[in-house]
């Protein structure tokens, strides 16, 4: 077990001349799940494979424990890496693809044979172990993979998107099982992304990125509770959240008004002049009878999830998205009254950094 610690790691690439990772400091504590997250072509992939050692970083340094390893060959650093279809020996059997890593490492062979089996048990592989990966089903598979990760004991655990190319009810599944396996290992892990909804659901902490940047590191609570900007107010959630353009005018006093569309809504802010970008989450986004919200709106679309239902009205020329509970009685064209929740109106200046 080991901690991470990135230090201005920067990345760009001779080809295209692309930075694909810039100026990137966090540290990922000892024994932490913790999720790397952000849209695709963003820098994770590049980001983990720093950490692996199999990209050389332009600047910057990589620790793993209290060792620096920025210039460390991979199998120094004694890491792990897991990818989505991850490619398994087709001609070799499960044991022998379990196996694979430790052999070309010299680990004597009753040691190898302990190592595999006590990986196989804990994967459920068990009875899998003399078939070959033409003969798995694809979740299977995918335990085989993090079973070649496991029998190495490595400290840090890097898995880049290992979940994504499977349907939804697997996903659901090994979701699940790679977090108990992680609260069995007590091993650290850095786990990639681009599903907001994974990252909330398995993050101990989150660090967002966007175009190489680190835009907020926090639990799920704080990215989604306090995002540190329109970016992350509209990546996390989902939906992401509501944001309106309006424009803040100090009243003294008694604080300011941001007018945005139809709402003219006081706002604890009293010296703020301008552009202003006004968010509130779907479920902080109240509907009414016509007469009694505070703007009126007409209602576009409707989805229903099950739990509940969004329902996304336009409100002179600003659309939002409410969420509702249940299945709602509303119909394409419905006039309603809406009411933002001022409790839970989050702030933002002209350029997307959080006011409030
Ligand atoms: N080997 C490479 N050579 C040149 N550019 C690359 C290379 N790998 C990735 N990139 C570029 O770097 C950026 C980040 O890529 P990547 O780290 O794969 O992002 P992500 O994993 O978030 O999708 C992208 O613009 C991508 O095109
Ligand atoms: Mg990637």
């Amino acid at each position: 077990m080991a901690s991470v610690t990135l230090r201005r790691l920067t990345k760009t690439y001779d080809t295209g001349g692309t930075q694909a990772v810039a100026d990137l400091s966090l540290d990922v504590r000892d024994g932490e799940f913790f999720v790397l997250l952000g849209p695709s072509a963003c820098g994770k992939t590049t980001v983990l494979r720093c950490i692996a050692g199999l990209e050389e970083p332009s600047a910057g340094e990589i620790l793993i424990g209290d060792h620096d390893v920025t210039h460390r060959s991979p199998g120094e650093r004694d890491v792990a890496m897991v990818f989505q279809g991850h490619a398994l020996y087709p001609h070799l059997s499960v044991r022998g693809n379990i196996a694979f890593g430790l052999e070309v490492r010299g680990v004597p062979a009753a040691e190898t044979a302990r190592r595999v089996e006590q990986a196989a048990e804990r994967l459920g592989l068990t009875a899998s172990l003399e078939r070959r990966p033409a003969e798995l089903s694809g979740g299977e598979r995918q335990r085989v993979a993090l079973g070649r990760a496991i029998v190495r004991e490595p400290r840090v655990f890097l898995y880049d998107e290992p979940l994504s190319s499977l349907d939804p009810t697997l996903r659901g599944e090994l979701r699940a099982e790679l977090l108990e396996l992680h609260h069995a290992l007590g091993v650290t892990v850095v786990y990639v992304t681009h599903d907001q909804v994974e990252a909330m659901m398995m993050g101990q902490r989150i660090a967002v990125l966007d175009a190489g940047r680190l835009r907020q590191l926090g639990t799920p609570a704080e990215v989604y509770g306090q995002p540190a900007d329109v970016f992350v107010a509209r990546f996390i959630g989902n939906p992401g959240m509501n944001v309106l353009k309006g424009r803040g005018r100090g009243t003294g006093r008694s604080g300011g008004v941001v007018d945005c569309g139809a709402w003219s809504i006081a706002v604890p802010l009293e010296h703020y002049e301008g552009e202003i970008h006004l968010g509130v989450r779907p479920e902080h986004v109240r509907l009414c009878a016509p007469d009694q919200g505070t703007a009126t709106a007409e209602v576009r679309v409707i989805e229903p999830l099950g739990a509940d239902t969004l329902i996304h009205v336009d409100a002179g020329g600003q659309r939002v998205v409410a969420r509702v509970g249940g299945f709602p009685d509303f119909r394409p064209g419905d006039r309603v009254g809406v009411t933002l929740d001022r409790q839970h109106l989050h702030l933002f200046d002209a350029a997307g950094a959080r006011l409030v």
